[in-house]
């Protein structure tokens, strides 16, 4: 499958982001639970170089509760505390600020060993596009909108959210890239909607998303679209065929009576991603 994405800018979104990584003591960086390897960008490592970190795996309200549990602990084996979160509730942000302490213990205790205490941490939120950077900003500062208005040695523009006394947040997310080389990642980015489908080919699409589920959760298909008679195509015809019985199910018929088969690959896409087809992953950790 081809998949074309995020040409050129690449430059300029680096350099840019080397800039604000300058700013903060700590990086937040947002991956998409159901697919933390395809929404990690490559270079973080070496652009957060030297600052504390954190990873959020978020959307973890659609994502496959053990393998989040296994990225969680993926993560902390490599020293960067992980949370899983849900960016559109306010509720599953608690454990954030307990996290952005632990992933600041060094900073926080050498300060205090210079004698500077109560200097707030400065933190910025990271991420790929479509991984909920804007509603975690939003939900996690709240009412603290606070802007604390521009300083010295703070880029002209950029705005810092007070979230209290211990923590201030760029209030403008950074915007990374995601991987290219792979073709699996293209794939898992365009399953999980982060790719425009407009330029995708959504049956093609949908065929992989019926081959990966088959592979990962093999009773998913058949619970939702299956039933008596239909329980062995779900679970061993081709993909092309289950397309169609999902089309007979739903009634995607055309004008003559046909099966519009490209409407139910548009309504499979629509239900995996609502997580109608239950809370699912594309990645775990011991695949990488
Ligand atoms: P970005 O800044 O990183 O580009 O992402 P943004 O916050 O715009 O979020 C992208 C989409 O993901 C939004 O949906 C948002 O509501 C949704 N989203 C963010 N966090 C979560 C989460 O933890 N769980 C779930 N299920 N969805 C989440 P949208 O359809 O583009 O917009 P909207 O219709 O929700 O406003």
């Amino acid at each position: 499958m081809n998949i074309q994405w995020y040409p050129g800018h690449m430059t300029k979104a680096r350099r840019a982001m080397k800039e604000d990584i300058k700013l903060v003591d700590l990086v937040i960086e947002l991956v998409d639970a159901r697919i933390p390897y395809s929404s990690r960008n490559p270079d973080i490592d070496e652009l957060a170089a030297g600052k504390a970190r954190m990873i959020l795996l978020n959307k973890a309200d659609l994502a496959d509760p053990d393998a989040v549990r296994g990225w969680q602990a993926f993560f902390e084996n490599k020293k960067i505390p992980a949370v899983c979160v849900d960016a559109r509730n306010r509720g599953s942000l608690k454990q954030v600020q307990g996290a952005v302490a632990q992933a600041c213990r060094e900073k926080t205790e050498r300060d205090r060993k210079r004698g500077i205490m109560n200097r707030p941490i400065r933190a910025m939120v990271v991420g790929i596009p479509n991984v909920g950077k804007s509603t975690f900003i939003n939900s996690f500062a709240g009412k603290a909108c606070a802007k604390t208005g521009n300083k010295p040695g703070v880029t002209k523009g950029n705005q810092w959210i007070r979230l209290n006394k211990s923590l201030e947040l760029l209030d403008t997310p950074g915007i990374l890239w995601p991987r290219f080389e792979e073709e699996r990642v293209g794939v898992h980015l365009a399953l999980i909607g982060s790719i425009n489908d407009q330029i995708l080919d959504k049956e093609e699409l949908a065929c992989r998303l019926i081959a990966i589920l088959r592979e990962r959760y093999p009773q998913v298909l058949d619970a939702r679209y299956g039933g008596e008679e239909a329980s062995d195509l779900m679970r061993e015809g081709t993909a092309a065929a289950v397309l169609e019985e999902v089309a007979r199910k739903r009634a995607c018929l055309l004008k003559g009576g046909a099966l519009d088969t490209a409407r139910a690959a548009a309504l499979l896409l629509d239900e995996f991603r609502g997580g109608k087809l239950g809370q699912l992953s594309l990645e775990r950790p011991e695949e990488f």
